[in-house]
């Protein structure tokens, strides 16, 4: 079974409320990549104006932000969970969900949506039973959209982990997504 990643926001929220799970963590995880966040933290005097580089280090150093780290952010800087789930949903940039092996980026910008990118978004979701914002049961690919990429000479664009494919038809993301599994 497959979990948006966008929706449920409001449970999320409750969910981190009564998670209480700060008092237990980082103290039962023997993860030192918490120490580096904590140190982040400390470099920046515990400045509640600098959560968002707070995030990114988090982001960069687990690949995603789960709710254990978002607590423990909130904790240390004393700002409400739901503050700190709120700014790190507002930016696309954060990932909330451990994303899949592979990461399918469509973009949906005009240019590409009417050249044709919904009608392979569609049938990339049919064939491998994976919606957009979601990651696939075995982990192996998920589905992102985005706007403009800034390349609607090329539209419909499809990026796949690092590479854009331009012109792109459904059979070449698709051979390209069968070929990764
Ligand atoms: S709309 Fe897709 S690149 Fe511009």
């Amino acid at each position: 079974m497959t979990k948006n990643i966008y929706s449920n926001r409001l449970p999320v929220v409750q969910q981190l409320r009564e998670a209480n799970e700060l008092s237990e963590y980082p103290k039962t995880v023997s993860d030192k990549r918490i120490i580096l966040i904590d140190k982040t933290i400390a470099a920046y005097g515990y400045r509640r104006d600098a959560l968002l580089e707070k995030l990114h280090v988090a982001q960069n150093i687990y690949g995603y932000l789960e709710k254990k780290i978002l607590l423990h952010i909130s904790e240390k800087l004393k700002i409400p969970p739901s503050q700190v789930y709120g700014v790190a949903t507002f930016y696309n940039y954060f990932k909330l969900k451990k994303p899949g092996s592979h990461a399918i980026t469509f973009c949906l910008g005009t240019a590409c949506y009417v050249k044709g990118a919904e009608e392979i978004l569609s049938a990339v979701e049919r064939e491998f039973n994976v919606k957009r914002g979601e990651t696939s049961a075995d982990g192996k690919i998920s589905i992102f959209v985005t706007r403009c990429v800034g390349a609607c000479a090329m539209a419909p664009n499809v990026i796949i982990d690092d590479e854009m494919i331009g012109k792109a038809t459904k059979e070449t993301v698709l051979d390209k997504i069968r070929s990764l599994l």
